[in-house]
């Protein structure tokens, strides 16, 4: 079987943007290939982090990727910081990365905008995702598009490394990215040319996978769109419906053409309201089950049992790596 490997931040409560762009696919793909999904805590704590809350994010996300489907018997669930050869092979992979390369990505150049004083963590982020992926001997990597630029930067590294070190056949397996044709950039309900974000400071911005259906409503019915009151996808003149008629056909497995015919006619009113309506049916039932995983035990030894079978991975592709360059 083809291996995948994702991530997810604990960095606040993924939104639809990252279950659309990502997270569903997870539960999908877990059939045909062999999975391994993440929960990168060491990448959250490139910008500061409350201990206490990132803690209670990491178990929450946990909870939530198996309330999503995420079947622990199919696929291997675990926590970054759980597996040290994370932040050993990202040292290696440092040292085979320019400064260059780094500082032309462009969700470096964002976070950096946005934080008073930059860490030195926040640069050599992309290295990290990228002993992340390599480490699994990662086929495919289902991400958002805010990402492809990372794996760019992946793929580049697996090239260099192998041309250099690789004596007879490839030490590193080269990644692709699987970027979903539709929904791999959702946008935030209040300002529709900007990329929705779990860690936006306006929280009616974005929806979270456990905002409760009341909530739901009320962000969507606020969602800016225009004045036209035309159901129509136009993403260069109305970002707004756009947007949510991306969301819309997510939820429902309905092309953007058949919702713009059921919707020929009627009011953003009515429109918001049904589109609330079906994000609430496949939320609430996640919801249901993440109350129930949160409480349980299950989850700790789901945890314990992934941090093991992953470290038994990652560490054989962290000594191949040593012993090329000459640390082992
Ligand atoms: P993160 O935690 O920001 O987001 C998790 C996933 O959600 C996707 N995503 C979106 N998709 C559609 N619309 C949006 N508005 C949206 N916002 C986020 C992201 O593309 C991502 O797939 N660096 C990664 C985590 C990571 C990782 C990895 C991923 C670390 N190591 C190795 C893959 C492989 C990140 O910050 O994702």
């Amino acid at each position: 079987k083809k291996k995948v490997f994702s991530g997810v931040q604990p960095s606040g409560i993924p939104t639809i943007g990252n279950y659309v762009g990502a997270m569903k696919h997870f539960v999908k793909l877990q059939d045909e290939y062999d999975c391994t999904y993440c929960i990168v805590n060491q990448h959250a704590i490139t910008v500061p982090q409350d201990p206490k809350e990132l803690k209670a994010r990491t178990r929450e996300l946990a909870a939530l990727y198996l309330a999503l489907g995420i079947d622990p018997d199919k696929s291997n669930i675990f926590v970054q910081s759980h597996v040290p050869a994370h932040a050993q092979a990202a040292w290696i992979v440092q040292c085979n990365t320019y400064i260059g390369e780094l500082e032309r990505m462009t969700q470096y150049k964002d976070k950096a905008a946005k934080q008073e004083s930059v860490s030195a963590g926040l640069l050599t982020y992309p290295p990290l995702m990228v002993a992340d992926i390599i480490l699994y001997n990662t086929d495919f990597v289902p991400v958002g598009d805010d990402q492809k630029q990372h794996l760019e930067l992946t793929r580049n590294f697996v090239q260099r490394f192998n041309n250099k070190y690789a004596k007879e056949k490839d030490l590193l397996v080269m990644p692709e990215p699987m970027i979903p044709e539709e929904g791999s950039r959702i946008m935030s309900l209040q300002e529709p040319t900007a990329k929705m974000s779990k860690s936006d400071t306006n929280v009616k911005g974005f929806i979270s996978l456990l905002d409760e259906p009341k909530v739901i409503l009320k962000k969507i019915k606020s969602a800016k769109t225009d004045s036209s009151g035309v159901i129509e996808y136009d993403k260069e003149n109305k970002p707004g419906i756009s947007n949510l008629l991306t969301i819309f056909s997510a939820f429902t497995d309905k092309s953007i053409k058949e919702l713009e015919a059921e919707f020929a006619g009627s009011g953003y009113g009515y429109f918001k309201e049904q589109l609330a309506e079906a994000v609430i049916a496949v939320l609430e039932p996640i919801q249901t089950r993440y109350k129930e995983l949160l409480e349980s035990d299950e989850l700790d030894r789901v945890l314990a049992d992934g941090a093991q079978r992953a470290s038994e991975i990652a560490n054989k592709t962290l000594h191949k790596m040593e012993s090329a360059i000459g640390l082992a």
